[in-house]
């Protein structure tokens, strides 16, 4: 991308015998719709154009969503320049006059696949939230229409099913973003503090109860109000919660002033509410004030395409520049997606945790797997074809990444070769391979 035809030209003349395939455009504006409409590995633009400057490009880029890696090539460099670029997000930098064996040594190293950038552009995190799995999109979805509103959710799945990154991203995505998240864990407040907690108490309420004391209601303001393990609540505590949720009017303890609350109410448990209501362990008025939108979490192990995509997500967040694994091997990922997971994501994170900081070799194999997931996956194996299970998309998805080791195996690691293997088309097989953040080097000999 340059408006300068001979400095394209002699670009091309340089890169074209490495790609697969070079387009040239002399107008940002024209390359701003090009981006758009078609998938490109990576850009590369000068900085000073007549119809727009390379940094505006890339601003624009970005504002139209496009996590590109960027190149920059500029005449006019300095040290603020630079600073520019880093800032963008540019991914490289460098002067005029380009030397075309440096130019393309900066490029190889660009696109040399690893798991982490591929991740970082292929998963565009909500919230810091990834899933590939079609129910968990279903739930973000929701989550986006419904942060808009006022409606009050519950939030149900097992424990580490991320609960709680859905309640802050429902507030987070809402018109209420600006105004207080407040989160009371009914579990881990003993039961006869949890009313004072919630309300407030005034002077005099109880004994020890000197001064006046704000309740979580007041705190939450017109914000958000997070009660998490709602399902731990006791019955008279439910009865007192319903009158806040039915008219928004409450008291602090011993209070006699009465006070409106403006806070949206988000509730989530693991617990199955329905069947304490059944049990008569959970009020059922409550239950259905609370439940006007209800959002299930699946388990992991309902959502094996999410394992690899979290391992490989987690090892990133977790690696914080030291040099840490650069991954799992096939066989070991195959043995965590056929693993249980009673922990479900935060069982997966610590496990990966554990090898970011501790794992001293740049593999992480199967057999340096703990032995409960090792011998349990293996009792799961024999049991199934894991290909064959779950919703066609999540099959779908076992088999492309199967049959892409396969291939990536058959050419030793040799991606132009697999693509060969696979026909198809070079920049299509090597989108699929970063997608499943597999790394070639892996099947080198
Ligand atoms: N889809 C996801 N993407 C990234 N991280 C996730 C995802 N889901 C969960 N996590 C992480 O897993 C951990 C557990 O999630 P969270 O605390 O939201 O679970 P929870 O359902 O509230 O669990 P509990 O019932 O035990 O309170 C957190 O560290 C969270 O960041
Ligand atoms: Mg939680």
């Amino acid at each position: 991308m340059d408006d300068v035809p001979s400095f394209c030209q002699e670009l091309r003349g340089v890169l074209k015998p490495h790609c697969a395939s070079v387009t040239l455009c002399g107008s940002p504006l024209r390359a701003l719709r090009l981006l758009r409409q078609q998938p490109f590995d990576l850009l590369i633009t000068t900085l000073v154009m007549k119809e727009l400057g390379g940094f505006e490009l890339i601003r624009r880029l970005r504002g139209q969503g496009s996590r590109i890696p960027i190149v920059m090539i500029t005449g006019y460099g300095n040290e603020k320049t630079a600073i520019e670029a880093v800032r963008l997000g540019v991914s490289d930098y460098l002067e005029k006059p380009v030397v075309p064996e440096e130019l393309l040594a900066r490029l190889a190293k660009l696109m040399a696949p690893s798991p982490a950038p591929a991740l970082a552009e292929s998963l565009s995190p909500r919230e810091g939230m990834i899933s590939e799995d079609p129910a968990m999109k279903a739930i973000f979805d929701t989550v986006e229409a419904v942060a808009r509103s006022d409606s009050r959710v519950l939030i149900l799945g097992e424990t580490g099913t991320g609960k709680q990154l859905i309640a802050q991203a429902l507030h987070a995505q809402g018109p209420r973003r600006r105004e207080p998240f407040v989160e009371v864990n009914c579990a881990a407040i003993p039961e006869n503090l949890l009313e004072s907690e919630l309300f407030g108490h005034d002077p005099g309420a109880f004994t020890g109860a000197t001064g006046r004391r704000i309740g979580r209601f007041e705190e939450a303001g017109s914000g958000t109000l997070f009660l998490d393990e709602i399902g731990e609540m006791s019955y008279p505590l439910q009865s007192k919660l319903l009158r806040v949720l039915q008219g928004g009017k409450f008291n602090r303890v011993g209070g006699t002033e009465t006070l409106q609350s403006q806070a949206r109410v988000i509730a989530a448990t693991n617990r199955d509410l329905q069947k304490e209501v059944e049990t008569g362990r959970f009020r059922s008025d409550l239950f259905y004030r609370l439940h006007v939108i209800s959002l299930t979490l699946p388990p992991l192990r309902k959502r094996a395409v999410d394992v690899p995509l979290l391992a490989a997500f987690f090892l990133h967040r977790y690696r914080q520049g030291r040099s840490a694994p650069e991954g799992f091997t096939p066989e070991a990922i195959a043995c965590l997606q056929a693993y249980s997971w009673p922990g479900n994501v935060r069982e997966l994170e610590h496990l990966v945790e554990r090898f970011a900081v501790l794992h001293d070799r740049a593999w992480i194999e199967l057999a340096d797997l703990p032995e409960r997931i090792r011998s349990e996956s293996q009792r799961a194996d024999s049991l199934a074809d894991r290909s064959l299970q779950g919703t066609y998309h999540q099959a779908k998805s076992a088999f492309e990444r199967r049959y892409l080791e396969e291939t990536l195996r058959l050419a030793r690691g040799n991606m132009a070769a697999a693509a060969r293997l696979a026909a198809l088309d070079r920049s299509r097989y090597f989108r699929l391979v970063r997608t499943y953040g597999l790394d070639p080097r892996r099947f080198a000999p």
